[in-house]
């Protein structure tokens, strides 16, 4: 949500690299960017709504000059329609300084009465520019230096309310100088003897550094090369440890494929052999954490497991509650996160919260864990970001090692979050007795042996049957997808999918639950994907699917049972395993239709109107 990037270099010129860090991040928001370099005289911005290629013409037609120092911004409107006024930076009247921001300061209104009362006036509806012009009021006040400056801002710092990362760029007589304050959304720095770089995410800082600092809470960094001070939120001066990223820069760009959406899908065999083969013990029938996390002991003092998620980390959450409950016998509640803090939720002795994230900075899942924390729970997180605050802050982590998503819809991170929650609940299993060992082998073995099962999903001729799916239903008015037990999810995943890119009404219903209203909306114009796996409830969605074309619904079937293909308009056949892992396989062809769709409908796959890939407010 919304990206910041910063750096300030010994020598050379900025710009560049801002717009490049800008590019890695745009999928965090793209309502508009801007940048602001430091000139011997004062900050110089520009700024553009729409798409960072608006701010590139911008800054060529400008004739934008040189500076070592400067900050970039691409934004997820909260406050304020996105426009050209409303784009950061925002500047303090001085012109000295020059602020981006991501987050929400909530009592901006309060503080922008008291300013306007004492003479100052505002360019934008933005709470940043408030902020902005706070600090640089403060600023003033305390002198024109550095040390002036972290002065105003240890001022403004306490009156703010919300959750924000700031990067901040000024010009003071001794050069420019660059400081991140960190309360809430991610933030990370790297130093090298060039320069002083940040960003909200690692991706930003990847192509300077591989060691990076994130900071923490509270933390007030001043930025440059070779330097990093942090000072944390007692105003005492910290070090923070550098954390080596093991991703590597090229890994985020598109490869090959015209969208990152479709590079990620493509990627899946590889993502889940990285998250789940190292971790299978064959000849114990068992899974082995890194650093003999979740042992016998721990596994056997859960005595109930509480998932907390958003959007397709949910999905995934919703999955692992079948396989927890069905391998492991361990009681599963799952939650949106957003919902789980306004229900009063009673945490019972024994659980285990579960957040389940992609990014690791989800501002709903990461309020949801603490407070399970605080109403006595211990904490876990399924994760795809090493130094994440999630990951950070829980008390036990499973890396997926789906490396960066780019894409705003989630795919290859969805999948590797399945797989690691099949190895949690196989090892929670295992703990207690109550999987054999004979029976938990052959379901490791399984899944070791899945990788070219999934490859057959991405040949030319099974990506034709989802493209030849989508030509012949992009133009319906709607869409169902149906599934029964661990497919129920994913026939959530698969609507989920399909609105986000396509911007097509679809919903994921409980097969065995149609009858019960929503059959009522059938008719030909609507399509409707069965996922139907062979196993235990086939059968049982078979006569579902009948119900549902006996009204004269269009079906499409998605999976291994032959007999739902048999009876279905169009099918997506997808090769027999083990029902426990049949998601793995059935997300895959919904993902392609999704993809198609989108690709028939003209949508902007990679970057989906409205939404941003990380979402760090609540
Ligand atoms: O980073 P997270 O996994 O916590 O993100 C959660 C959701 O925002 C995310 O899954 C979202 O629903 C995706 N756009 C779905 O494709």
């Amino acid at each position: 949500m919304c990206g910041i990037v910063g750096a300030l270099l010994r020598s050379g010129s900025v710009t560049e690299g801002l717009i490049e860090g800008l590019s890695v991040l745009e999928y965090r928001g793209y309502d508009s960017a801007g940048v602001a370099v430091a000139r011997e005289q004062g900050v110089e911005v520009c700024k553009r709504s729409g798409r960072l290629a608006n701010l590139e013409n911008a800054l060529r037609e400008s004739g934008f000059g040189a500076s070592p120092a400067g900050i970039g911004h691409t934004r997820w409107a909260t406050h304020g329609e996105p426009s050209d006024s409303n784009a950061h930076p925002h500047t303090g009247r001085s012109g000295r300084l020059a602020v981006v921001h991501n987050g929400i300061i909530e009592n901006h209104v309060e503080l922008k009465r008291e300013l306007l009362s004492a003479g100052e006036s505002f360019t934008s509806e933005t709470d940043t520019e408030v902020l902005a012009r706070m600090i640089d009021r403060h600023w003033v006040e305390e002198g024109d230096d550095e040390d002036a400056l972290l002065r105003a801002v240890a001022r403004v710092v306490p009156r703010l309310k919300g959750y924000y990362a700031l990067a901040l760029l000024a010009t003071t007589p001794r050069g420019p100088v660059l400081v991140a304050v960190r309360q809430g959304p991610p933030l990370v720095v790297g130093v090298t003897e060039d320069g002083g770089f940040l960003s909200s995410d690692q991706l930003g800082v990847l192509p300077r550094t591989r060691d990076v600092v994130f900071l923490e809470d509270g933390d007030v960094a001043r930025v440059g090369p070779g330097r990093l001070q942090v000072t944390d939120a007692r105003g005492v001066e910290v070090v923070r440890e550098a954390t080596t990223i093991a991703w590597d820069p090229s890994d985020s760009g598109k490869g090959k494929y015209p969208h990152h959406m479709l590079k990620e899908i493509h990627e899946q065999p590889d993502v889940i052999a990285r998250t789940a083969f190292d971790r299978i013990d064959l000849g114990a029938g068992d899974v082995r954490f890194e650093g003999g996390a979740f042992d016998d002991a721990f596994c056997r003092s859960i005595e109930r497991v509480q998932i907390l998620a958003c959007g397709t980390a949910l999905h995934a959450g919703q999955i692992a509650r079948y396989l927890i409950e069905g391998l492991a016998g361990i009681p599963v509640d799952f939650d949106f996160a957003s919902e789980f803090r306004y229900r009063q939720p009673r945490v019972v002795e024994g659980t285990l919260a579960l957040a389940i994230t992609q990014s690791g900075e989800t501002a709903d899942t990461l309020a949801a864990t603490r407070l399970a924390r605080e109403l006595g729970a211990r904490t876990t997180a399924i994760c795809n970001v090493a130094g994440s605050t999630q990951v950070r802050e829980s008390d036990a982590a499973i890396l997926t090692h789906a490396g960066p998503e780019v894409g705003v819809a989630s795919t290859k991170a969805f999948t590797a979050q399945v797989a690691a929650a099949i190895l949690l609940a196989v090892r929670l299993a295992r703990s207690r007795g109550a999987l054999p060992e004979h029976k938990a082998r052959e379901l490791l073995e399984e899944l070791r042996m899945i990788r070219p099962k999934v490859e057959s999903l991405l040949t030319d001729a099974a990506i034709a049957r989802c493209r030849a799916v989508a030509r012949q239903h992009a133009g319906k008015r709607g869409f169902l997808f149906l599934g029964r037990g661990i497919n129920f999810p994913v026939a959530l995943e698969g609507a989920l999918k399909l609105k986000e890119i396509a911007y097509v009404h679809a919903e994921g219903y409980a097969a065995g639950e149609m009858k019960h209203g929503p059959i009522a909306l059938v008719d030909n114009d609507m399509a409707i994907l069965v996922i139907n796996a062979a196993g235990a409830v086939a059968e049982k969605t078979r006569a579902n699917i009948e119900q549902t074309k006996a009204r004269g619904g269009v079906m499409i079937s998605v999976g291994s049972d032959d007999a739902s293909h048999a009876i279905a308009a169009m099918s997506v056949p997808v090769p027999v395993t083990s029902e426990w892992l049949s998601p793995l396989l059935n997300s895959i062809p919904l993902q392609l239709v999704a993809y198609h769709i989108a690709e028939i409908r003209g949508c902007d796959i990679d970057k989906p109107r409205n939404l941003a890939k990380s979402v760090t407010v609540e």
